[in-house]
This record gives structure tokens, sequence and C-alpha cells, in this order.
């Protein structure tokens, strides 16, 4: 059986009524990303970064996993230990679809952690309402646990190991147009791997793309994944 490694962007959470953040109406054309996703934006105006990741929080939960993300959790029930899903997202909608085996390389809008001791806090069991969430274990100030620009991403150890085996790597809803994330199909293509996209527009890293599928992902995801893993 093939080893299948995916990677996903907001292009997948779409159509679930996340935004992007590139495409036109985009979340970075209504707010400047170094000021409310770097960590100087945070050590400036923490109130202000708080308010932008407790908004994205409540939306996440407000909306569904659409088509695509079942199709993936569809595609990880058949393929278990041949199948790795690596997300930019930090919506956590592929787990809400039911995925198990998720690497969620930038962080999560449902986490937490201390600026000081570092405790991780789920958003779930904090009061919202006061502007700075505090530590539960030492007083000090939470912040979002997502990963700014300029910070390193998670999981990179485990991702650098899993493009080199893969021998299908399948990018989806995402422009190719932040590293490490956009370098990984060329490390899985360089290693050997057939590298697919699904994606409404053309990505920026289109050149190590082996077959291109334009389009929305909810309608060309699911009879993709049907054509893989019903030839096993
Ligand atoms: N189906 C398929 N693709 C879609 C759809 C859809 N319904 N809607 C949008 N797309 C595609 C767009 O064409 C675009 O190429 O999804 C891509 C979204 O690109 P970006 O907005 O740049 O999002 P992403 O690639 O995930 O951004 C990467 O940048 O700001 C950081 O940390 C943030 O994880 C994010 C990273």
């Amino acid at each position: 059986m093939k080893k299948y490694v995916v990677l996903t962007g907001a292009g997948i959470s779409a159509e679930s009524g996340i935004k992007t953040f590139r495409d036109s109406g985009g979340l970075w054309e209504n707010h400047d990303v170094q000021q409310v996703a770097s960590p100087e934006g945070f050590q400036k105006d923490p109130k202000l970064v708080w308010q932008f990741y407790k908004d994205r929080f409540a939306q996440s939960l407000s909306v569904q996993p659409n088509a695509a993300h079942l199709a993936l959790k569809k595609m990880e029930d058949k393929l278990q230990d041949n199948f790795h899903l690596i997300t930019q997202n930090v919506d956590g909608l592929h787990s809400r679809a039911g995925s198990k085996r998720v690497l969620e390389l930038h962080g999560s809008l449902s986490t937490a952690f201390c600026t000081v001791c570092r405790a991780s806090h789920p958003l779930i069991e904090l009061d919202l309402s006061c502007e700075i969430p505090s530590c539960k274990k030492c007083g000090n100030m939470l912040r979002p646990d997502i990963v700014w620009f300029g910070e390193i991403p998670y999981f990179l150890y485990e991702i650098e190991q899993l493009l080199k085996d893969c021998e299908v790597f399948i990018v989806i809803g995402t422009s190719g147009s932040v590293y490490p994330a956009a370098g990984f199909v060329m490390t899985a293509k360089l290693f050997g791997a057939h590298t697919i996209a699904v994606n409404l527009s053309r990505p920026d890293n289109l050149g190590f793309i082996d077959e291109m599928h334009q389009g929305h992902c909810t309608e060309l995801l699911p009879p993709l994944v049907e054509s893989m893993i019903g030839s096993l």
C-alpha cells in the first residue's frame, strides 16, 4: 500500500465559511499581519491580538467541517498508518471531521499557553470575557497557541521524515506562499513522491506539482479520494 501525506491550507475551510488569508476579502486584507500575527505585535498590544484570536476561535466553533474534510477522514480510515495529514490551519475542522492523524503545523485556535511557564490551557476552560487571560498555574499572561510569523512551526522533524518516505503528496487549498509548508511539496518530489494539488487557483509552487486539479475542493476531493482508495 502506498504512503500518502496530505498538506492542507485555508482553502479547504473556505467552503465551511472561514475566510482564507490572501484571496480577495481575505483575513490579511483587513488586518495588519505584523500587528496580529507576530511576537512583536503581541508584545505591543496583547489585548488587540487576543481579541483577534478570540473572534476567530468563536467563528471556528460556529462552522462545520465540509465534504473535503470528511473525504480526508475517509482516506485516513482506509489507509491508517499509510496516511498522514499536515495542516496549516488552526481552525480544528479536520479533528472535528474525525481525522485523528493531524499535525497542526501552525498551532491551534483552541489552546493558549503561558508566556512564562508555558503551561497549556484549552480556550474552552478560560474566562474569555477578560481581555487578556492569565495562567492558572503561575498567574502570568497567556498567549494564543498560534505559530506567528518569525516563529518555528511545530512537528518539523516528524514532517521531514514523512516527506522522505511518502509516495504520494497531496496539497489542498493553499497558495504555496508561506514557508516552510510551501517547500514540503519540493522535498516530497525530490524524494520521489508523485505530487498532486487541489486548489481554486494555481499555487505559487506549481512547478513541483505533477497533477493539478483546479477548482473547489468540496467538488474535486471526494471523487479523487474515491479513485485513490478504491484502487487500493
Ligand atoms: N477550494 C480549493 N481551494 C481554495 C478554495 C476552495 N473552495 N478557496 C480558496 N482556495 C485556495 C485559494 O485559491 C488559495 O490558493 O486556497 C488558497 C488559500 O491561500 P491562502 O489564503 O494564502 O492560505 P494558506 O495558503 O493556507 O496560507 C498559509 O499563511 O498567513 C499564514 O499562517 C497562515 O497558515 C497560513 C499560511
